[in-house]
């Protein structure tokens, strides 16, 4: 591999690590199978499912990939849009080069402009070092602008200016720099209503959606949900968990539920029962509460659901840890499962939460954020 090659692999691994969106702690336990890794990327990432409108957006996907012509991916939060821009970037030519993440909804809006384009030593205070921006970690990959409905208007308008002359300069420097990054924008917000009130610019706009794709929910595509577990739970099971098994009553209560949350919130269910049951069966009754509480429960389930109530959905003995899990790892796996479902128990209030499970709040704030729930 030539240095420049491995330059990039470990840019790419780290924007891919720090993926600010990526809640996902399963799918890094894939591992690779082509020995082509930007291959074995294309295909992970690729979206799962058989409905005529993800056939659609499968389609977009291949056809845009190839050309470099900016995309803006919409859809509610869960629907897979990262996972959508990085398929793109996998199947184009610039696949080889770095994927580069950048969530526009958490950087504050004052450390935008450096975050973007980088800054020179001394250009504010605090900047004690120069530092490279995220389109200069893009060069010659794709930069994928996540939450793009959360920019500034001051930010929108320097985003833009670069859109169009394909130059930047970093904070504190004269210098042009050019730049050949592919631009992929996600958002879940509205942005035509938010052109109409002033909070997003027309031109960005039109700059941005060159080519639309629009990322469907869950609850829209519900057919696809048996396909979406099972895949699920083999990236569960490559990662050193033991997978479960649902029961049709269960995978019906599944399809009849909202899914706010979608594909987001299908995952962290999965990994969660796989937690709790390792390798066993997951009825209705080992579903969380609010899953079943609004549902119409078929009469046939009503009993499996009364039973289980009764006794609780506790598992009488965790499994044994995968071959690949370590103890610490896998008790950790069980703190976090445990912590969402007090979560769950006290719908989302934290204060709640940490009563149930007898620890202080603010122990339950940091041990949140290092599962990253939240
Ligand atoms: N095609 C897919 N197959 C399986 N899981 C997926 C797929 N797309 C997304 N996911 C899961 O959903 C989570 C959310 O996807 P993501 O792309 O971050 O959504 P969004 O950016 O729309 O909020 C991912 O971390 C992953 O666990
Ligand atoms: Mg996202």
């Amino acid at each position: 591999m030539t240095a420049m090659a491995k330059k990039k692999d470990a840019t790419v691994a780290a924007a891919e690590s720090t993926g600010p969106d990526d809640g996902d702690t399963v799918a890094s336990g894939l591992e690779s199978s082509s020995g082509n890794p930007s291959c074995d990327a294309a295909t992970r990432y690729m979206p799962t499912g058989e409905t005529p409108c993800m056939s659609a957006v499968r389609r977009l996907i291949e056809q845009v990939a190839g050309v470099d012509t900016n995309v803006l991916i919409t859809g509610e939060s869960g629907t897979g849009k990262e996972w959508a821009a990085r398929s793109i970037h996998h199947l184009s030519p610039r696949c080889e080069q770095p994927f580069v993440p950048v969530n526009c909804g958490a950087i504050p809006a004052e450390l935008m402009e450096s975050e973007l384009f980088g800054h020179e030593k001394g250009s504010f205070t605090g900047a004690i070092a120069s530092r490279a921006g995220r389109f200069e970690m893009a060069e010659g990959g794709t930069l994928f602008l996540d939450e793009i409905g959360d920019m500034s208007l001051p930010m929108q308008v320097k985003l833009l200016r670069v859109l169009q002359e394909r130059q930047y300069e970093r904070v504190g420097s004269n210098r042009s720099r050019p730049c050949d990054v592919r631009i992929v924008a996600a958002t879940h917000r509205n942005l035509e209503a938010m052109i109409a009130d002033g909070r997003f610019r027309a031109d960005l706009f039109y700059r941005l959606n060159v080519f639309p794709i629009e990322m469907p929910a869950l609850r829209d595509r519900i057919d696809d949900l048996g396909l979406l577990a099972a895949n699920i739970m083999q990236r569960c099971e490559r990662s050193g968990l033991d997978p479960v098994e649902l029961t049709p009553g269960a995978l019906r209560v599944l399809r009849d539920s909202p899914w706010p949350g979608n594909i987001r919130e299908l995952a962290n269910l999965l990994e969660r029962l796989c937690v709790l049951y390792p390798g066993g069966t997951v009825d209705i009754g080992q579903l969380p509460g609010r899953f079943t509480r609004n549902v119409q429960i078929r009469d046939s389930d009503r009993h499996t659901l009364e039973e289980a109530r009764s006794t609780g959905p506790m598992p009488q003995d965790f499994g044994l840890p995968g071959p690949n899990m370590t103890l610490k790892d896998y008790l950790a796996s069980i703190e976090r499962s445990l912590i969402l479902r007090a979560l769950n128990e006290s719908n989302g209030v934290i204060a709640g939460a940490a009563r149930i499970l007898n620890v202080r709040r603010t122990t339950l704030v940091e041990k949140m954020k290092k599962y990253r729930i939240g």
